[in-house]
């Protein structure tokens, strides 16, 4: 790490972000190489960003050739790329209509707008998330989320929006009317620390809409394009959201998200009435080609696959460390180890081992590894996580 970038960044940056000590150069498939050259083991993908590892060969040539091209041109005119890339996230996700946009917060809040401007129309008011639901920084996402060092200090807050507790079908049945306009949720909590949620209650909500006609929002900004091994999350439930909101993974590593939506649904944004500068930006739509191209050339099935065998390998871990794990959640690349202590700890230790995890929901330790991951690079991560486990246990 060169010596003074600690001392300038406290110079000029905001201090709101917890840093690992670490100045990384570049990155080449599931590794990453800090100003020194030491090489990590990259478990964490950017935060569910780098579906297709590092400096991965067809994304880098899209995106220089487009940028040869031409950087950006504006939503006042037709592009091809745009419409490629819809057409696979429609082919891939069954739905019919998609709006792009630059992160998962904004998609959330496009979501937002959307169900208000359905609830308008049916006199409908009330929109509902979940206890431990992430949906982002702005205000209509933090209107949907209750931790508090999100929301401290930040309030008023937008009205008729409500967080219920978490698989709880009770709470829903309390809840839900037919002032109800619209529930959104994660299906796989990724912040929450890797928590699905249950099929009853799917079922419940799923009989709740038809009794009381609102819309469903998935929130599959960090589950979804492909990562837990299906293209949604929600695909492994029978169960058909009226609105799905991406981001992450599906740029590769650019600026990219999307709400997805019925032909029916997309039009009650008409023209003029809601867009974004940079949203559906070429160099991000030509990024988002080739990872559903990779995707659907096997990159998808490869996340399930080796999910399986992580898991497997977790499960083994979990027997020789009973003292230190309750619990391995999740799916495919996205998964979870709950541990018996705060997971913080781990993550320092993993470092030692030149791998990077992260820790959320204080002791669930994250695993995000790139869909691209090997069975090799699997085993090296087990490998470390017990030498990792073991110095904890001293
Ligand atoms: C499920 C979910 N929704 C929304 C967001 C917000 O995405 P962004 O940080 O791109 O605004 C995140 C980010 O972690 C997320 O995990």
């Amino acid at each position: 790490m060169s010596t003074d970038i600690i001392s300038r960044e406290h110079e000029v940056l905001f201090q709101n972000y917890r840093r690992l000590p670490i100045e990384l150069d570049y990155g080449k498939g599931s590794y990453l190489y800090d100003t020194s050259g030491k090489k990590y083991l990259d478990f964490l993908s950017g935060i569910a960003v780098n579906a297709l590892g590092h400096s991965h060969p067809k994304l880098v040539d899209a995106v220089v050739k487009q940028a040869q091209k031409s950087m950006h041109v504006s939503n006042f005119f037709y592009q091809e790329s745009q419409v490629r890339l819809a057409e696979l996230i429609c082919e891939l996700g069954s739905y019919q209509r998609v709006f792009f946009s630059n992160s998962g917060a904004e998609s959330f809040e496009g979501a937002i707008k959307i169900a208000r401007l359905w609830g308008s129309k049916h006199n409908k008011t009330d929109i509902y998330a979940f206890h431990g639901g992430f949906h982002g920084r702005t205000y209509g996402s933090l209107s949907l989320m209750d931790k508090a060092i999100y929301r401290d200090g930040m309030g008023p807050f937008l009205p008729n929006m409500h967080v219920l507790p978490f698989n709880d079908i009770d709470a829903l049945h309390s809840a839900i009317n037919e002032h109800t306009c619209a529930v959104a949720l994660e299906f796989l909590q990724g912040e929450g620390g890797i928590i699905h949620a249950e099929p009853e209650f799917i079922n419940a909500l799923e009989s709740l809409k038809e009794q009381y006609n609102f819309l469903i929002i998935a929130d599959e900004v960090q589950a979804g394009a492909g990562r837990t091994g299906s293209f949604f999350y929600f695909d492994k439930y029978l169960i058909k959201p009226d609105i799905v909101v991406m981001a992450k993974g599906m740029g590769g590593g650019l600026p990219l998200g999307a709400i997805v939506t019925t032909d029916e649904l997309s039009k009650v944004i008409e023209k003029g009435m809601h867009g974004t500068t940079y949203g559906g930006n070429a160099l991000a739509c030509v990024a988002g080609i080739v990872v559903m191209e990779e995707l659907k050339n096997g990159v998808q099935h490869n996340a399930k696959e080796m999910g399986c065998y992580l898991k497997d390998a977790l499960h083994e871990v979990q027997k020789e460390f009973s003292d230190h794990i309750i619990e391995i959640r999740g799916c495919g690349c996205m998964q979870g180890i709950v541990l018996k202590y705060e997971a913080s700890a781990l993550v320092t230790e993993l470092l030692k081992q030149n791998i990077i995890t992260n820790a959320t929901a204080i002791n669930v330790l994250r695993l995000l590894p790139p869909l691209t991951i090997s069975k090799e690079e699997i085993d090296e991560f087990i490998n470390g996580l017990k030498i990792s486990l073991q110095s904890l246990k001293q």
